[in-house]
């Protein structure tokens, strides 16, 4: 098989979907977050890659902590709406009901499926993105998304991106568009 040469600025797909929240000055935030990734196993340690100008870096670099929340395929359009405002234009806490964890009381999402704590230990500067390696410190869950005591990601129903393609999957099938533009005009008059 002869291999050819394509564009190198690609993105290795599918992308895990997550919701970062930060806080800064008591102002709640969350956003949507596909470059992410598990980098230690013991301690749980993962990377978040956010761009530079996103309130969401700076409040990160200012507190030392943030928070990974894994939506459900039922909060898919205000996960996507959290990714196309910035919080410097609205407050998106009002989109979730928030909860906040017990070591450094980062606002968590209690509609997510899981939630995880974590505090930063470790900074990369790149050109445009800030990358945070973040240890777990508490993780939570509910009941009805346990088998045996554990996380069952059957009953998790999480869902990833591709890109640029720009669309939602779950289970290997489309579940709907990101950075769609009537998710933006429904939430736009409603938040
Ligand atoms: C599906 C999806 C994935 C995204 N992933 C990232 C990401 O990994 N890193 C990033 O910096 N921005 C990402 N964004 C863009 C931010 O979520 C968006 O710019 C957001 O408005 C920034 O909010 P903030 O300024 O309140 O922090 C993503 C957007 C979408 C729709």
């Amino acid at each position: 098989m002869k291999k050819i040469k394509i564009q190198d600025n690609i993105f290795v797909n599918p992308m895990p979907v997550v919701l970062i929240g930060s806080s800064s000055q008591r102002k709640d935030n969350f956003m949507n977050c596909a470059w992410i990734s598990q980098v230690n196993v013991a301690p749980a340690i993962v990377s978040i890659s956010i761009n530079k100008n996103h309130k969401t870096a700076i409040s990160i670099k200012e507190t030392q902590c943030f928070s990974i929340n894994i939506p459900t395929e039922e909060l898919m359009e205000k996960t996507d709406y959290s990714g196309m405002v910035s919080n410097r234009r609205i407050s998106k806490k009002e989109l979730f009901d928030v909860f906040y964890s017990e070591e450094f009381k980062v606002p968590m999402i209690k509609e997510c499926a899981v939630n995880i704590e974590c505090k930063v230990v470790d900074i990369k500067e790149f050109q445009t993105n800030t990358v945070f390696f973040g240890k777990f410190i508490n993780c939570y869950s509910e009941k009805k998304y346990l088998t045996n005591n554990k996380l069952d990601n059957n009953k998790i129903n999480g869902f990833s991106v591709i890109m640029p393609d720009n669309i939602y999957i779950s289970k290997g099938k489309k579940i709907g568009n990101a950075l769609d533009e009537n998710t933006m005009k429904k939430f736009s008059l409603l938040y």
